[in-house]
């Protein structure tokens, strides 16, 4: 068993790409001493590509509205029973003043999907009202979906520099059955090819572990992060949301397995793509308590801090379970330091912490 290891290890050293079965073999590996090796390994690539440094992303969830209907999400537009919320615009430069206070240099702004002129507006407004709050200062990330390119330009124009949207599956024949009919995923790979054209800086990311995906399905999913030129990925286990249809075709959900696979996705997707960010997501808190340090320790380099306000985070339940749902921003930012420095890491403060992926490309 662990001889296929060894070759896979000592093809990194001798930096070789690893093959779709290499993958595979990283995703499917069950023994603890083994997982240990894999993750020293990415950690150790981590390092050498990206430093001993963690970014941190201020994340505002600042509506659950959503045109969309997705299969596996909680404020999927169906969910009669998701209270429906929208900041106010002084909610969210207030918390994006807490970031900025903070240090934390760089906010990520996530919402329900929405395509209609208001939305498109608020948004615009928004980032310029960032941007002057800051003196130009805090990087914004918007994570808001699929829009039209001349949105994209806007938002781009108004001050946002980096895209996150999830492929969340790569195979199209799986895409389409955990989506309705409408939502289609050749538009969803235009949209991260226009991103990049507008000259954003690209995020895209996976389910991990939904009912019907397999090992070699997560595998092409890394080689798909790397066709489309990803400087980040976002990526996290797929958490049960009860009041989805895809709930209904749960047989076995073992928490534990769930949270493994997470770490080995982040581990072979470092090992694969070396000098990009990827952020140690809150799905992966769900399933453990010490999930995103441990995703750090597989091979992230990201953290995204939840600083909403916590009277409406309850209400933006993607899936059960989501944890901080009650700690305040004040109090997981000291949190957070505490334990990113007890794994021996620093955080950048103030800086915005672009990959090298994406500085390279300059
Ligand atoms: N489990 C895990 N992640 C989910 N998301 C939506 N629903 C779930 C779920 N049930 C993720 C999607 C989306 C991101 C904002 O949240 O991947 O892109």
């Amino acid at each position: 068993m662990s001889e296929r290891l060894d070759e896979i290890l000592k093809k990194i050293d001798s930096s070789d790409e690893l093959s779709k079965g290499d993958l595979e073999y990283i995703l499917s590996i069950h023994e603890d001493d083994e997982m240990d090796r894999l993750f020293r390994k990415a950690y150790q690539i981590k390092t050498h590509f990206v430093g001993r440094k963690i970014y941190l992303r201020g994340i505002i969830e600042f509506s659950n509205i959503c045109e969309k209907d997705c299969y596996y999400c909680g404020i999927r537009k169906s969910n009669a029973k998701m209270k429906r919320f929208s900041l106010a615009r002084s909610e969210i430069l207030e918390a994006a003043k807490f970031a900025f206070d903070s240090a934390y240099a760089s906010l990520v702004l996530q919402s329900g999907e929405r395509s209609d002129i208001a939305f498109v507006e608020f948004v615009e407004d928004i980032l310029k009202d960032i941007k002057m709050l800051s003196g130009n200062k805090l990087g914004i990330t918007l994570c808001v979906g699929e829009e039209s390119e001349e949105t994209y330009r806007r938002w781009f124009a108004a001050g946002a520099h980096r895209y996150l949207l999830r492929i969340e599956s790569s195979n199209r024949e799986l895409y389409k059955k955990i989506h309705p009919e409408g939502h289609s995923f050749e538009r969803r790979v235009e949209c991260l090819k226009m991103l990049k054209k507008i000259g954003y800086q690209v995020g895209t990311g996976v389910l991990i572990g939904f009912p019907g995906q397999s090992n070699s399905d997560l595998a092409d999913d890394i080689i798909f992060f790397k066709e489309i030129d990803a400087d980040m990925i976002g990526m996290g286990p797929y958490i049960v949301h009860h009041e989805t249809p895809l709930a209904k075709k749960i047989v076995k959900y073992d928490e534990d397995e769930q949270f493994k696979l997470g770490l080995r996705m982040i581990a072979a997707t470092r090992l694969y793509l070396k000098d990009i960010n990827i952020a140690s997501t809150t799905a992966l808190q769900a399933l453990n308590p010490y999930g995103r340090e441990l995703g750090l320790l597989a091979g992230a380099n990201v953290i995204m801090p939840n600083i909403t306000g916590t009277e409406h985070r309850v209400a933006y339940q993607l899936y059960e379970n989501k944890p901080c749902l009650d700690e305040n921003a004040h109090t997981s930012r000291v949190s957070l330091q505490r334990k990113i420095e007890a794994i021996g890491e620093t955080i950048g403060f103030n800086e915005w912490g672009d990959s090298p992926h994406y500085k390279k490309l300059r």
